[in-house]
């Protein structure tokens, strides 16, 4: 096959070779490419070492921040592009860069120190694919397998488990026999791994197409860094609106809300708090009371534990906080709930409820064409510009200064009660009418 490079990319492989050094394109580009997916980032793998890269280049702006791992990195029409030398690995600190180093002459042990056969293929335009492990055969046959030991691969470094959980996850392959046994025994490598590793994989397992299974057949694995998980699995409900035990439904909801990190974050952990609140009425029905803000601020901890951003943190909190609020298809109450969450987290919240409700027990399906009944009814409140916000009211609060009510926190009480005299219909969303609605609740007593 012949992978299309970027020029500035083939401009740097053309230096080297021109010097007689090799050079190739390496890692996830090649696997990408293969795959007929887009490479996140070219990374070009050499026998030249860091000094003659440099001079292989010299007529190009270097970046030489990561030259004591053999990186050096041109900017070729302001373009960044990865130069390594060929190497062979001590133990992995961080995601890109192992701790001690060894330079070689050698293509095959540069690629026999990576972590999966189909990371471990090299490619340039005059010799085509090199694949030394088997990497070609293993994409065809959708599979995940270690180069050499898989044990020795994640004692090198344990991020490597998650690794191969999020390929799993995200391109849809099955782990090889070997190394998904040793990723089950080796799980307590994740201990010492930075959280911020951690989470970079683990939010990408978490939007991959096959992230239920992948977190149903390693759910031991995802415990190591997400303890909380653990009591939902096999916890029954004892409902009739459920036909799965919490985790079980947690993992289908999971599976079946779009690909984003807030909405898959959300499902994962908006019934984490379940387990905690469990009663059973006489009729032996149960009953999770208070979940919710159980579940809440044990999402908050966990989030803020892994090292999530604060509007990542915030969004899925309140989306958890707000799972089970009672929705229904009438305009007011969705015109107050559209006051209240703003129009972005109220569709947020319907998708939420539809992954919710489908996880479920499917003889409630009508809970769906509720939602749906719910989300037209927001179209057609902002199609038709109606009313639902303090911005959106023909009046601020200049105007009801200019009423003689006083400058303070009355002034936002007044514009509150106007809108939602305007939401409940019982006044015009306009100048005069408001003014004069205004001037009664002055006149009544504020
Ligand atoms: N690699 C490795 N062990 C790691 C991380 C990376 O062996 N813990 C090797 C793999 O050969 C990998 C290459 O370094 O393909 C580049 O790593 P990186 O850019 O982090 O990931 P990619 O595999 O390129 O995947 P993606 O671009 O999807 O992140």
């Amino acid at each position: 096959m012949r992978i299309n490079i970027p020029p500035q990319v083939e401009f740097v492989i053309q230096k080297l070779t021109a010097m007689g050094y090799e050079a190739y394109l390496v890692g996830g580009c090649v696997r990408d490419s293969v795959l007929g997916l887009n490479p996140n980032d070219w990374d070009i793998t050499t026998s030249a070492l860091p000094d003659e890269i440099k001079s292989a280049l010299s007529d190009c702006k270097l970046i030489e921040a990561g030259v004591k791992h053999g990186t050096i990195t041109a900017l070729i029409d302001q373009v960044p592009v990865e130069v390594t030398t060929y190497r062979v690995d001590g133990k992995y600190s961080d995601n890109r860069h192992p701790d001690d180093v060894r330079f070689t002459r050698s293509l095959k042990e540069d690629l026999a120190r990576r972590d999966f056969t189909i990371n471990a293929l090299a490619y340039n335009h005059s010799d085509g694919i090199i694949d030394c492990f088997g990497g070609a055969e293993d994409i065809l046959n959708k599979q995940i397998r270690c180069v050499g030991e898989p044990t020795l691969r994640f004692q090198e470094d344990g991020l490597r488990i998650l690794r191969a959980l999020r390929f799993s996850s995200v391109l849809s392959f099955i782990i090889e026999k070997n190394t998904s046994a040793s990723i089950l025994k080796s799980g307590g490598l994740l201990d010492n791994i930075a959280r911020e590793r951690i989470n970079c994989e683990f939010t990408k397992l978490l939007c991959g197409k096959k992230a239920e299974n992948v977190l149903r057949d390693y759910r031991s694995v995802i415990e190591q860094f997400l303890p909380e998980i653990s009591p939902m699995a096999g916890f029954e409900q004892h409902n009739p609106y459920h036909i799965y035990d919490v985790w079980e439904h947690t993992l289908k909801s999971v599976g079946t809300i779009e690909a984003t990190p807030v909405l898959r974050l959300t499902m994962l952990l908006h019934d984490i708090g379940k387990p905690y609140c469990y009663t059973q009425d006489g009729k032996g029905i149960g009953h999770f009371y208070g979940h919710g803000e159980k579940s809440t601020e044990m999402t908050k901890k966990i989030l803020s534990r892994l090292k999530y951003d604060g509007v990542t943190i915030e969004t899925v909190t309140e989306l958890v906080k707000l799972h089970d609020l009672p929705l229904s298809p009438e305009e007011k109450l969705i015109r107050h709930r559209l006051n209240q969450l703003g129009q972005n987290k109220l569709r947020l919240l319907l998708k939420v409820k539809a992954a919710d409700a489908k996880a479920q027990n499917p003889i409630y399906g009508g809970r769906l064409g509720e939602l749906h009944e719910i989300e037209a009814v927001v179209d057609d409140i902002i199609a038709r510009s109606l009313c639902f916000s303090l911005k959106d009211l023909q009046v601020d609060g200049a105007d009801i200064i200019s009423l003689g009510i006083p400058q303070g926190p009355q002034i936002g009480r007044i514009l509150s009660t106007l809108l939602d005299a305007v939401i409940d219909g019982k006044c015009k969303n306009q100048f005069n009418d408001l003014m004069s609605y205004a001037q009664a609740m002055k006149d009544s007593k504020l």
